[in-house]
């Protein structure tokens, strides 16, 4: 019997994480029958290439989900917020990238790894978390289920593609500039990102913390399902091109060893435990770059609390923290003929 095809929409199509969908959907083969690729105006006129052939991109407009049966939203917020409810109204299984409806009660924040199951509650909008909440909950889900956890602690280090494709080229045309002895431009960070960094990931809140920090809060006590968890972020920008790393602190509930974890982590699902320090074996960013998995290494205890662990952990943030992520949950749909 021929297997089961799917029209499939990828909004946001010309950028970063959208790029990476259309991508992502041909590597792993997903059921696509008929591909539809959305963007602004602006990008009439281009073609991408899906499966050797080369597929126009279309304007997005209210119309543009008639027999439509999934669409992944990758083109910020406000887009989000203006045509996924028009296009779940139309029968569309939307996957949405945006943080537009993550903390909606009604909308399933889903990790595959981690929550499958709140998926299925879905009303036409599934929620795809922030990309370093993604790596840190796949991480942590199995020290989770072990033993809780009470507190988390975490810095990130956050790659520019994370910001788009102009701060992927704002990092290019800052180095070349700076090699060539030119004054860097700035126009997407609030300074320049070529060897530098800085604790500035969203707007800043009066709590003191960034938009970016509080996402990594919420979103890890939603996916948990944990309203306990107490998350102290600080995220940080980077001058790399592909893959956040976070150094994590937790405290856990019950004790745990840093083998015991390290042996849970091991055969844990989406994770790859890299911990052989001495001879250079710890995640780095342009190893997990391109790849689906999220790594995890230097695991030893954290001897400043009764039960406590710290971990690095690394994973591409374009793909696990954005593109692959959606594919898999509407996989995982698919795969519970749900779609
Ligand atoms: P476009 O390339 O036509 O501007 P990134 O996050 O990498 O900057 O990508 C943002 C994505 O969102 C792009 O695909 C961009 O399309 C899309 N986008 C931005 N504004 C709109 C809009 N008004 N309507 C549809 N797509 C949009």
């Amino acid at each position: 019997m021929a297997r089961k095809e799917f029209k499939v929409a990828v909004v946001g199509a010309t950028g970063a994480v959208g790029n990476m969908m259309v991508r992502v959907l041909e590597e792993r083969a997903f059921p696509v029958g008929e591909l539809t690729l959305l963007a602004s105006a602006r990008s009439v006129g281009k073609k991408m290439s899906f499966k050797g052939s080369e597929i126009p991109v279309q304007e997005l407009t209210e119309n543009s989900f008639a027999g439509i049966q999934v669409a992944l939203f990758s083109a910020g917020g406000t887009i989000s917020k203006k045509f996924a409810p028009i296009a779940a109204r139309a029968g569309v299984v939307v996957i949405d990238n945006s943080s537009a409806f993550r903390m909606d009660p009604t909308v399933p924040l889903v990790v595959p790894e981690v929550n499958p199951e709140a998926a299925l509650s879905h009303s036409g909008i599934i929620a795809n978390p922030n990309c370093s909440t993604i790596q840190m909950v796949v991480a942590l889900k199995p020290i989770q289920d072990a033993v809780g956890i009470r507190r988390i602690v975490v810095t990130t280090f956050q790659a520019v593609s994370g910001t788009g494709m102009k701060a992927i080229e704002e990092l290019k045309v800052q180095v070349a500039d700076i090699a060539a002895g030119r004054e860097p431009k700035r126009q997407i960070y609030p300074h320049q990102i070529a060897f530098n960094c800085f604790p500035h990931i969203g707007a800043f809140l009066d709590n003191g913390f960034s938009e970016e920090e509080m996402k990594m809060d919420n979103e890890t006590r939603k996916i948990f399902e944990d309203p306990e968890i107490k998350v102290c972020a600080t995220t940080v920008r980077i001058p790399v091109f592909y893959g956040h790393s976070e150094s994590l602190n937790i405290e856990t509930r019950k004790p745990i060893s840093a083998s015991e974890a390290r042996k849970l982590l091991g055969s844990a699902p989406g994770v790859k435990v890299i911990d052989e320090p001495a001879s250079g074996g710890y995640p780095i960013p342009i190893q997990a770059a391109g790849t689906d998995d999220t790594y995890v290494g230097r695991i030893r205890r954290d001897p400043s609390v009764e039960n406590g662990l710290a971990m690095w952990v690394v994973a591409d943030n374009i793909r696990k923290g954005a593109a692959s992520n959606a594919v898999q949950i509407a996989e995982m749909l698919v795969a519970r003929g749900r779609l």
